[in-house]
């Protein structure tokens, strides 16, 4: 038996070496900067470059994705319809790529088919796994849709305010602060709660990361920041609910998710109100809403969907670095390595070996995510505990395809709740374990500044 082993890993170890040589775009593959994905990188600087499938996939396996790929874009509608059916009776979106924009990012609004932004809801305390406490009635998700004969949890009144920010040198930037409130409850909450919004992130290189080991993770831990630097880093381990077991967090912006495919599952479930063998209970389920609809009724997505979408996913290619030649792109990524960014947005990694999914495994990738929690100071807190994460912990956002977002999603948003409409507004917003990082580019020139930026657009 351990022989048909050894024979099969050969095998697929031949197959992916010669797959190298395929992707002829890259001379010295491995270490050709613009490679961001490994071999699963695609050279396209269009719009459509978060969409495109990696090289090298069977015709079966492109055949796969491309149902994945219809299916991320379906808009699911409520029973009786006899396909696609499942959505609600309380969702936030009716589709996964109405959220996530051609692969991107959302749009931070409420209320409205284009809407990326959703709200994580919890009481204080945690739950029988760890996780935030759900609000009687509500889940742990706000709801702001609702199907026919159902009623939205509630809406999001969105209001910001003018924060400016002036560099040594006196230019001034204005950030956005947003406040979040609830309106139009559909029931009261009795005592506390607290509210995290998050805004639907782009769907780059999900698989590789999926595939970076857990030693790898840890070892960016500091936890007594024994260098000095001001960073420390704490992986979550959270609850998964397919596997019944604590596991290490990667996906979700506290990393609060284990693996992609509880990530997509619980879309489906808590985004869209579609049950799944993953997922098989309704988010309402329990609410005075469900009209005595059962929990366990059978799921709404056919299994094979859920696989094609999670395929889709896992298939989908990082889009290559432009201009990594440029001087002052050059510039800029050492400015950025200077001034510690690298700390957190790690630029490489390797990936796993998977011997059934030779393009993502064993590739060397640039990230830019240690994929760890770091508190970054109250300006960006949710003060909603997610697991492990703490009211001001963040995932370390992954920097790879930023430089495109703005093409890719027509208008780009950044960080947890899209509330920095710039690069230059999110580094602003950085603060806690990446004060000394935001000190020192606030001492830049502005000349400096701009290097760094345009290194960052080159992402
Ligand atoms: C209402 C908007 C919305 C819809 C609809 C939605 N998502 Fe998301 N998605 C989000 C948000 C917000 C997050 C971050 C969640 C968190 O922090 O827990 C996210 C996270 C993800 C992630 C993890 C990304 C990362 O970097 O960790 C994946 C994968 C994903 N979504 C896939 C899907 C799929 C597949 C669907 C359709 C079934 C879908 N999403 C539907 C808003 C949405
Ligand atoms: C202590 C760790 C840490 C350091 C140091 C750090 N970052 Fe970040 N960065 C994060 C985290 C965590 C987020 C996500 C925060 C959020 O969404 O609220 C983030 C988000 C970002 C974003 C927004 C990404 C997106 O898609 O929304 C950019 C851009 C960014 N960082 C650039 C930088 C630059 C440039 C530096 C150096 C000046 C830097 N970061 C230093 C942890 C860090």
């Amino acid at each position: 038996m351990k022989k048909i082993y050894i024979v099969f890993g050969i095998a697929v170890f031949v197959l992916a070496f010669s797959m190298c040589h395929k992707a002829a775009d890259f001379p010295d593959s491995g270490y050709d900067e613009r490679m961001s994905g490994g071999e699963a990188t695609v050279l396209d600087e269009s719009s459509k470059a978060f969409t495109i499938a990696i090289n090298g996939l069977s015709a079966r396996d492109a055949r796969v994705h491309d149902i994945g790929d219809q299916t991320f874009d379906q808009a699911f509608v409520a029973p009786p319809s006899p396909i696609f059916t499942g959505l609600g009776p309380v969702y936030n979106n009716i589709s996964c790529v109405n959220c996530h924009r051609n692969d991107g990012e959302g749009i931070p609004t409420a209320g409205f088919s284009n809407s990326g932004l959703l709200f994580r809801i919890s009481q204080p305390g945690t739950d029988a796994h760890g996780g935030p406490l759900a609000v009687p009635e509500y889940g742990g998700q706000i709801q702001d849709q609702a199907v026919l004969g159902a009623k939205p949890e509630a809406n999001i009144n969105i209001a910001y305010t003018d924060m400016p920010v002036t560099y040594p040198d006196g230019t001034v930037v204005t950030l956005r602060k947003p406040n979040y409130t609830l309106q139009n409850m559909y029931l009261p909450i009795t005592g506390s709660y607290m509210l995290s919004p998050r805004l639907a992130p782009p769907m780059v290189g999900l698989g590789l990361l999926e595939n970076v080991p857990e030693q790898t993770i840890l070892s960016f831990v500091d936890a007594g920041d024994t260098n000095g630097d001001g960073i420390t880093g704490k992986a979550n381990y959270v609850y998964d609910v397919y596997t019944k077991k604590q596991e290490i967090g990667k996906f979700g912006l506290k990393a609060n998710t284990p693996t992609l495919l509880t990530q997509i599952a619980t879309a489906y479930q808590q985004d869209m109100g579609v049950t799944s063998y993953v997922q098989p209970v309704e988010s309402a389920y329990g609410q005075q809403q469900m009209h005595g609809v059962a929990g366990d009724a059978h799921p709404e997505l056919a299994d094979s969907l859920l696989n094609y979408v999670l395929y889709y996913v896992k298939t989908l290619a990082v889009p290559a670095r432009r201009d990594v030649t440029d001087a002052d792109v050059k510039t800029g990524q050492l400015i950025f390595n200077q001034i510690n960014c690298s700390g957190c947005h790690r630029p490489t990694m390797r990936t796993g070996v998977d011997v059934t999914m030779p393009e993502i495994s064993n590739q060397r990738i640039q990230p830019f995510t240690d994929l760890l929690l770091h508190d970054m100071g109250e300006g960006l807190a949710d003060n909603r505990p997610d697991f492990l994460a703490t009211g001001t912990e963040w995932r370390t956002q992954p920097l790879w395809g930023i430089g495109l977002l703005q093409k890719t999603t027509g208008t780009a948003y950044y960080l947890h709740d899209g509330r920095a409409r710039t690069l230059e507004e999110a580094i602003l917003w950085h603060d806690g374990e990446a004060k000394k990082s935001k000190q020192q580019f606030l001492q830049l020139s502005s000349g400096e500044r701009a290097k760094l930026l345009k290194f960052l657009g080159s992402l």
